[in-house]
C-alpha cells in the first residue's frame, strides 16, 4: 500500500527529474541581482554540453528594476545598523515571489511557453557577506547570505530552481565569491578575440563591487585567478542616494565636473582590504555607507562639492582595480562588463590606469554586458544539473564543488 501511494505520487515527478538530469541541452533562465540592488537581470540561455565546457546561445535578456521602496528596503537589509529580522525574513520570501512574477512576465511577453524552460538559476540578492574565516564559538566560521528562497521560487514559477550557489564553494573551503572566474573562462574560450590574441584578457565586472578574473589553460589544467578588487559603483551610488537625490550618477556626468580630493583618496587607499592577497571578496561590510560617512562627516555644501566627492570615489575604484593587476600576471586586454561601464568618467579613469593595455567592452565581443552574471549563473546551473563542478580553477580557494541547491516545484 505504502509503495503504491509513493509511486502514484512520485512517478511523473521522478521521471521529469531524471530526464532533467540526463539532458545534454538545456534551456535555462539565469536570474541575478548584484549589490547595487538596482533590479533583477534575466537571461534566457540555451546551453549544450560540449568538449571543453558548455556552449551557449543567449536568446533573450531583460532587467526588471525594483520598485524604489523595495530597493530602499534591500539597501537597508545590507546595513547591519538598520537591518531587522522580520524584514529580512519577509524579503527572503518576497524576492522569490518578485522573481517568479518576473519570469512569468518575461516568458509571456515573448510568447515562450514555460514548459520549454528546463530550469531557473537564481543567484538571489546578497545582503550580507563575511568570507573571512574566523574562530567562532569553539569552531570556525565564514558565510554569505543571498535572499530569495529557491523553494519558493520553484513553487511559484513552476520550474526547477537551482539557488544558493555560493554556499557549496564555502563548504568546500572557498570564500564563496567571486564565482565569475569560471564562467568568464567558459564565455571567453568560445569567442574570437580580435586584437587580444597574444596574451589572455582579463574580465573586469563593475557592479556594486568590482571583480576581475583571468584564466589560463583548459580543463583539467585550468587555473583561474578571480577576486573582488574592491568597490565598484557602490560608493558613487551611495553618495548620490545620500546627497544627490538620485540613485546613480548617470554616465558619470557629475563626477566629470569634479576634481579628485587627493588627501581623501590617500586615506581611502589605506583600506586594508585593498592590500590583501587573493583569494578575497568584499561587500557593503567593507565599502558601505559607513565607509563614506566616516570620511565625510557632513553633507557637501553644493553640487560642485558633491562632484569632487564622486570624482574621488571613482578614482579610488580605478586605482583599486589597477592595483589588482599585480596578482593577474601579464594580460592582453581588459574586457569590461557590468553597469559601471556606462559611467564614462569612471571608464576614462580606469582606461588611464591600464594604458597601454586596451579596455574592450564586452558588447563588442558579442556578449550583452549588462547580463553576464545572469548568463553565467545559467551556465553554472547547467553544470550543476550535469553533476560537474562550477568553481574550477581554484580562484576562491575552494576544492571543486557542484554548486547550489536544487528545489523542485512540487
Ligand atoms: N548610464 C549609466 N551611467 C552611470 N552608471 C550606470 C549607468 N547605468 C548603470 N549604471 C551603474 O550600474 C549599476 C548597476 O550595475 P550592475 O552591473 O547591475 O551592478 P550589480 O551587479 O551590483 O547589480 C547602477 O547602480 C549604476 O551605478
Ligand atoms: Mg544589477
Amino acid at each position: 500500500m505504502c509503495r503504491m501511494g509513493a509511486d502514484t505520487m512520485s512517478d511523473p515527478a521522478q521521471a521529469a527529474l531524471i530526464a532533467l538530469l540526463r539532458k545534454r541541452r538545456r534551456r535555462m533562465i539565469g536570474l541575478m541581482s548584484g549589490t547595487s540592488a538596482d533590479g533583477l537581470d534575466l537571461a534566457l540561455v540555451d546551453v549544450q554540453d560540449s568538449r571543453g565546457g558548455p556552449e551557449f546561445k543567449v536568446r533573450a535578456v531583460e532587467t526588471l528594476f525594483y520598485p524604489s521602496a523595495m530597493r530602499k528596503c534591500i539597501h537597508d537589509l545590507m546595513d547591519s545598523a538598520v537591518c531587522e529580522y522580520e524584514t529580512l525574513v519577509r524579503m527572503h520570501y518576497r524576492w522569490a515571489e518578485f522573481a517568479a512574477g518576473a519570469v512569468r512576465g518575461f516568458l509571456r511577453t515573448r510568447s515562450i511557453p514555460a514548459h520549454t524552460v528546463d530550469a531557473l538559476a537564481s543567484h538571489g540578492q546578497t545582503v550580507a557577506h563575511y568570507p573571512v574565516w574566523k574562530p567562532f564559538h569553539g569552531g570556525g566560521s565564514r558565510g554569505t547570505l543571498q535572499i530569495g528562497d529557491p523553494a519558493v521560487l520553484a513553487r511559484l514559477s513552476g520550474l526547477p530552481t537551482i539557488g544558493d550557489f555560493r554556499w557549496s564553494d564555502i563548504a568546500a573551503g572557498g570564500t564563496g565569491a567571486p564565482l565569475s572566474g569560471y564562467y568568464h573562462h567558459l564565455m571567453l574560450s568560445r569567442l574570437a578575440k580580435p586584437g587580444i590574441r597574444q596574451l589572455p584578457p582579463a574580465v573586469l565586472n563593475i557592479g556594486g563591487m568590482a571583480n576581475i578574473s583571468i584564466s589560463r589553460g583548459a580543463i583539467p589544467k585550468l587555473t583561474v585567478i578571480a577576486f573582488d578588487t574592491g568597490p565598484g559603483n557602490c560608493l558613487s551610488d551611495t553618495m548620490m542616494r545620500l546627497w544627490g537625490k538620485r540613485s546613480y550618477d548617470r554616465n558619470g556626468n557629475l563626477a566629470a565636473r569634479g576634481r579628485v580630493e587627493r588627501t581623501t583618496l590617500t586615506k581611502m587607499l589605506h583600506h586594508p582590504y585593498l592590500r590583501r592577497r587573493p583569494p578575497k571578496s568584499c561587500g557593503k561590510e567593507e565599502f558601505g555607507a559607513q565607509f563614506i560617512t566616516r570620511l565625510y562627516r557632513n553633507a557637501p555644501k553644493n553640487s560642485a562639492a558633491l562632484a569632487d566627492r564622486l570624482a574621488t570615489a571613482n578614482e579610488l575604484v580605478a586605482c583599486s582595480i589597477a592595483g589588482g593587476q599585480k596578482w593577474l600576471g601579464k594580460i592582453g586586454g581588459v574586457v569590461v562588463t557590468g553597469g559601471g561601464r556606462h559611467n564614462r568618467q569612471l571608464m576614462e579613469r580606469i582606461g588611464r590606469q591600464f594604458a597601454p593595455t586596451p579596455l574592450i567592452s564586452c558588447d563588442y565581443l558579442g556578449l550583452p554586458g549588462d547580463f553576464i552574471e545572469a548568463i553565467g549563473f545559467a551556465l553554472l546551473a547547467h553544470e550543476t544539473l550535469a553533476g560537474r563542478a562550477g568553481n574550477l580553477g581554484g580562484a576562491t580557494g575552494g576544492a571543486p564543488a557542484i554548486l547550489g541547491k536544487l528545489c523542485l516545484p512540487r
